[in-house]
């Protein structure tokens, strides 16, 4: 009998676009804020480290924030719900250096007592961070930021966040499976 031939479906992919397979947290907002002046940036290459406040953020420096974060070491990250989608990738194709996108996308804010940053009245979660590492200039570009205060609105309606795909695809959350049950190795931590 001949051997019959395995024929793989799997096809290779452009390296440099594999960090989408991988960007699927939940898109962010970073505040900062710098001689009373407020500002926000979008973030979605980043990484909770552990079970802990530790998050791990690529911040480029062609962002104007960037230059922001290493002078404060204060910021705010926000979790944007799905209703702010549009107005997050909008965000992300503006500078603060030229505009004011509080003002411009009609978002409310206060400064945080902790980081001195902007904590969004619209967004689901905001959490005060300061800079526990800053990236050497040359790259990776990877903050860490370590939480210090956090704050949620459970009052907005709309609780599902976003995530990007990569190339300006988004995926939004979608049905929440309740599954504790089958975590009986981890019962006493839930
Ligand atoms: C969906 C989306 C995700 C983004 N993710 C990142 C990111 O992870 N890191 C980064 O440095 N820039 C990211 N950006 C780009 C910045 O948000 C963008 O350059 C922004 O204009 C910077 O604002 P600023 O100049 O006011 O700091 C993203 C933009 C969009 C639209």
């Amino acid at each position: 009998m001949p051997k019959k031939s395995f024929v793989s479906s799997l096809r290779e992919f452009p390296l440099d676009r594999a960090f989408t397979w991988f960007e699927s947290g939940p898109v962010l907002l970073i505040g900062t804020a710098c001689e009373g002046k407020a500002n926000i940036m979008t973030v979605s290459c980043h990484m909770s480290m552990g079970f802990t406040p530790l998050l791990g953020c690529m911040l480029g420096p062609w962002n104007h924030s960037y230059e922001i974060l290493r002078k404060t070491r204060r910021c705010v990250v926000s979790v944007p719900g799905a209703d702010l989608m549009e107005i997050a990738v909008d965000v992300g194709n503006c500078s603060g250096a030229s505009v004011d996108k509080f003002s411009r996308f009609g978002l409310t804010y206060r400064l945080g007592e902790e980081s001195g940053a902007p904590l969004i009245e619209e967004c689901l979660a905001n959490l005060e961070c300061v800079v526990r590492k800053i990236p050497p200039r040359g790259g990776p570009y990877q903050f860490v930021l370590e939480g210090v205060r956090a704050w949620h609105n459970p009052d907005r309606e709309e609780k599902r966040s976003f995530h990007a795909r990569g190339d300006g695809f988004f995926i939004i959350d979608g049905e929440t499976l309740n599954l504790r049950d089958r975590m009986v190795k981890w019962q006493d931590c839930i």
